[in-house]
């Protein structure tokens, strides 16, 4: 079967293109030759590549983009191996070869959306950092104020000791600027750490590894926290962190602050991860007390599905190459199929691989050499296109001429916009689902008639269909008596590490900190909202 143009520009594009192919006929039949000369002019590429383009040649992109397709059966087997592999995390006897460690969290209460007090929070997840002070009003109210540090190349890979001062010293900055420091307060402080941890309480946690291009030197199997306080001391800040959590737990606690129905937190973003409120009798490995409430939230790490070689079925070619080329090889398989570290660099290893077929850039093959473009250079397409490409509508593709000429393809055909923006589709397609798919198996375990998933990240807030990708899938995917929601709350992950932090001081557990958060009150704003395009701006490979 051969792949046509119409075929690539289905769903949206087809559309207009059809309508307007349909109108433009009708018209020369009463208009006559000269609005019909009108309609050649307005789509001139059109005319000339169609009369160019070789079906053997469609029949080779076909196979390419064929390789990125799971269907719905490979779908569901992908969800028991994922089972699968969540029952070997769980369990004390095969906990330590997992792959999906499902660690225990120690967040066990979940917010009602009473807590109150200010709170610090930090977030480190990606190349930025942000500092926040979080004013929980009470009756799902917050508001805060923030601000996003950047953390330099040389630090993601240097020595851990830096990275934590350089920590410490932004939240000197930020406390300096708000005039927090030396008020007489010590402000408890939540810290979203996104990385694989092992935790042996809400304030202890051990990184087994680091994820996401960070590899800074002396800090797996430490204590993070401590790390963090000894930086924090050192400094001679008013700041006692007492609680580290997942950014996937940090989303669904301030998703579940405003919506008690919240049960499972997702992020979609540099990384991918998924965490869940499990009963405490299905954690073989819990080491606690078995008080009320007999439920913890399991942060999974989902993003090291696959590095046993379970999903090496669905992989290609290009996903090898990214893995390979990456900073930690053979890990964070699922994670490298899915989020926004990774999928600019898979599309461009697609675009790579057609044009050295002489399938895609016919007229380009003198910048072929041009080895100094960003075509041609790893991280040379970022995740950001991908959504660009795919915000385009209608057969003009000027979002997708203007990133095509980034990446140094100046006067691209319409037939090369079309590949391109097809191949973007099916990349994102493809992580859409994959997440989709995990998120069904946890939908369908939580075992009630509605559940709401908290969900963040710059890949799904961004991107112009993951959302909808994602849910079509679902609606097969997840038990037909089961109804979901998918919430998205600004700020949730560094939120969340504050209402953490304070719904342990409802459970009795934190009377120090309630002490400490009954501090004079605090004027708070909200936001720049730049700050979350600079974060998107930076994804790339
Ligand atoms: C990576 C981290 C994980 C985090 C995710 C999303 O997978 O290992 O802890 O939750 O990225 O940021």
């Amino acid at each position: 079967m051969s792949l046509n143009i119409a075929q690539i520009l289905h769903d949206d594009l087809i559309t207009p293109m059809v309508r307007k192919t349909a109108y433009g006929l009708a018209t020369t039949c009463i208009l006559g030759a000269a609005v019909y000369a009108g309609y050649c002019v307005a789509a001139p590429e059109k005319h000339i590549i169609r009369q160019h383009r070789h079906p053997e040649l469609n029949d080779q992109i076909e196979k390419v983009v064929d390789s990125l397709k799971i269907t719905d059966d490979q779908l569901i087997h992908i969800m028991h191996i994922l089972e699968e592999e969540m029952s070997a995390g769980l369990s004390p006897i095969t906990h330590k070869q997992a792959t999906v460690k499902m660690f225990p969290t120690y967040v066990r209460n979940i917010p009602n959306g009473t807590e109150v007090g200010q709170v610090l929070a930090l977030d480190l997840g990606g190349t930025n950092f942000r500092v926040l002070l979080i004013d929980l009003r009470g009756n799902a109210r917050v508001e805060l104020t923030s601000k996003i540090f950047v953390i330099p190349q040389s630090i993601m890979i240097g020595d851990g000791r830096h990275l934590f001062c350089h920590l410490a010293e932004c939240l000197y900055d930020f406390m300096l600027k708000e005039n927090l420091l030396r008020t007489g307060i010590c402000y408890p402080l939540g810290f979203t750490f996104s990385f694989p941890c092992r935790q042996e309480g809400l304030a202890s946690a051990r990184l087994t590894s680091w994820t996401k291009g960070f590899s800074c030197s002396g800090v797996v199997n430490e204590d993070v926290v401590k790390l963090l306080q000894e930086a924090i001391n050192e400094k001679g800040i008013n700041a006692k962190c007492v609680a580290l959590v997942n950014d996937t737990v940090g989303t669904l606690m301030a998703c579940a602050y405003k919506d008690p129905a919240t049960a499972i937190g997702l992020i979609l973003g540099t990384g991918t991860n998924a965490c869940y409120i499990e009963n405490l009798d299905k954690v073989g490995t819990w080491n606690s007390d078995y008080d009320e409430p007999k439920q913890v939230i399991i942060n999974m790490e989902w993003g090291a599905f696959g590095d046993n070689g379970r999903l090496n079925l669905i992989r290609t070619k290009y996903d090898e190459e990214v893995d390979l080329s990456s900073i930690n090889p053979g890990k964070q398989i699922f994670e490298k199929m899915i989020s926004g570290m990774y999928m600019g660099e898979i599309v461009r290893l697609i675009i790579l691989d057609l044009l050295q077929q002489e399938l895609l850039f016919l007229g380009h093959r003198d910048t072929y050499g041009d080895y100094k473009t960003p075509l041609y250079n790893r991280g040379g397409f970022y995740t950001k296109f991908v959504s660009t490409v795919e915000t385009d509508e209608g057969i003009k593709f000027s979002n997708t001429r203007r990133v095509l000429e980034d990446i140094g393809i100046h006067n691209p055909t319409y037939d090369d916009c079309a590949i391109v923006q097809h191949i973007c589709r099916q990349v994102s397609k493809r992580a859409a689902r994959l997440a989709g798919a995990g998120l069904a198996v946890l939908v369908n375990r939580i075992g009630k008639s509605d559940v709401t998933v908290g969900v963040d990240g710059s890949l799904y807030r961004y991107h112009p269909r993951f959302k909808r990708n994602m849910e079509r899938c679902m609606e097969t995917l997840v038990n037909k008596d089961v109804k979901f929601a998918l919430e998205t709350i600004p700020d949730a992950s560094g939120i969340g590490a504050a209402v953490t932090a304070a719904a342990e001081c409802r459970s009795g557990k934190g009377a120090a900190m309630v002490a400490c958060v009954a501090g004079k009150p605090y004027l708070v704003n909200s936001i720049v909202s730049d700050e979350e395009t600079a974060d998107y701006e930076k994804i790339n490979s």
